[in-house]
Parts: C-alpha cells; sequence; structure tokens
C-alpha cells in the first residue's frame, strides 16, 4: 500500500477498499455532511463506490484523496488531498481542489491542519504544482478556519447547488 507523506501524528496513504467500514462511518454520519449537501449515505455499498471513485482518480488523474490515518492507534480518522477537477467551476476547469473530511470523534485536534499542510507541501515540492484551490461553504467556520491558518486567499464566493460557498486560491510561492 502506497504511503504519500506523513506528519508528527499522521500517515497519509492511498485509500483502500479496507477502508469501506470507516468511510461508511464518516460519510453516514449528518453533522460530517452538515455543509456537504445534507446527503449522508446510508448503505455501504455507496462507501464502497466513493473508494471505487477514489482509486479511478489515481489511475486516471494520478492523484485523488488520501486516507489520514493516526499513527498512535493505526486508525482511519478521514481523508485529505487533492482532486483535479475536470469540471468547470467559476470558469475554470483542470484545476487541483485541496479537501478534507474527518470522523467527527477526531474534530479539534488539529489533524485536518496538520494532514492539510502535508498534502500541501507534497503537492508543491513532489507534484509542481503551481497553485491550488480550495472551497467551503460560507457558514463552515471550521473548515474556512483551516484554509485561511493554511494561507488560502479568499477570491471571491459562488453557489454550488444552491448554497453560497467561499472560493480560495493558494500559489507555491505564498
Ligand atoms: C472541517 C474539519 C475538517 C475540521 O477538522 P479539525 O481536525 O477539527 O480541524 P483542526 O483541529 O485542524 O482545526 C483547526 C482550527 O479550526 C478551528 N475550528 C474547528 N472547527 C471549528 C468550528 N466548527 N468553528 C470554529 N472553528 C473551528 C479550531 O478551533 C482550530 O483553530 P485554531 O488552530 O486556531 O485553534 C472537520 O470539522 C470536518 O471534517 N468537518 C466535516 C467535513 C467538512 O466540512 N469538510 C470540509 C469541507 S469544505
Amino acid at each position: 500500500m502506497r504511503i504519500f507523506t506523513e506528519t508528527g501524528r499522521l500517515i497519509l496513504r492511498e485509500i483502500t477498499m479496507d477502508d469501506i467500514e470507516a468511510m461508511y462511518e464518516l460519510d453516514s454520519d449528518p453533522e460530517v455532511h452538515k455543509y456537504l449537501g445534507n446527503t449522508p449515505i446510508d448503505d455501504p455499498e455507496q462507501a464502497a463506490e466513493r473508494i471505487r471513485l477514489f482509486r479511478k482518480q489515481y489511475v486516471e488523474d494520478g492523484i485523488g484523496r488520501w486516507a489520514i490515518i493516526e499513527k498512535s492507534s493505526n486508525e482511519f480518522i478521514g481523508w485529505t488531498g487533492f482532486k483535479l477537477v475536470r469540471e468547470e467551476r467559476n470558469n475554470l476547469t483542470d484545476f487541483y481542489d485541496l479537501g478534507f473530511r474527518l470522523l467527527r470523534k477526531f474534530w479539534g485536534k488539529g489533524y485536518a491542519t496538520e494532514s492539510a499542510l502535508a498534502s500541501l507541501e507534497y503537492g508543491f515540492d513532489k507534484l509542481n504544482f503551481d497553485k491550488v484551490y480550495a472551497m467551503a461553504h460560507i457558514d463552515n467556520s471550521g473548515s474556512n478556519h483551516v484554509l485561511k491558518k493554511l494561507g488560502f486567499k479568499f477570491i471571491e464566493t459562488f453557489y454550488l447547488e444552491g448554497d453560497l460557498h467561499n472560493w480560495y486560491r493558494i500559489d507555491k510561492t505564498d
């Protein structure tokens, strides 16, 4: 199993079909989905389908979201990393989006910030990205806070599926 990078407390590795149970716990939690369109899943097969999609992106796009593993427990705590967004968003296509989604029991420990920072370093240093985009629902205080802490600059707001979102960018030179 491929490990991409690590931090003091976390390992970022590829997501595999062995992660179905944890992915189901993550994506069936309504609190996790509060600012993600309010559509939690209710069938483990939907979690399996998401993992297949991530793994397809590894092959087709050379990148995809990565599992975050807590070193002290060896538990899957969520995912972060990049997605190559091919559909048009805000007049852009084919750009890299940074995201993160953690199991609720692991919130508030600084893990989103730590894992996202490691992803950005990998993206800029190893993959040679020159810029990365991110977005968050305007009411998602946690996510907006993490993105600003990471150094993302606010660009503008835009509507996604009827909800207002903040749109951000960070450049390698930042
Ligand atoms: C958003 C999310 C990833 C944050 O994860 P986390 O590991 O708790 O974040 P961190 O511990 O790294 O928090 C970093 C900072 O954000 C703050 N923060 C976290 N949640 C917050 C909230 N709900 N309101 C205000 N601030 C918040 C923390 O206090 C911390 O601030 P500090 O470092 O200045 O003290 C997590 O809540 C989550 O997975 N939410 C559901 C999925 C989601 O919304 N993903 C983002 C989609 S855009």
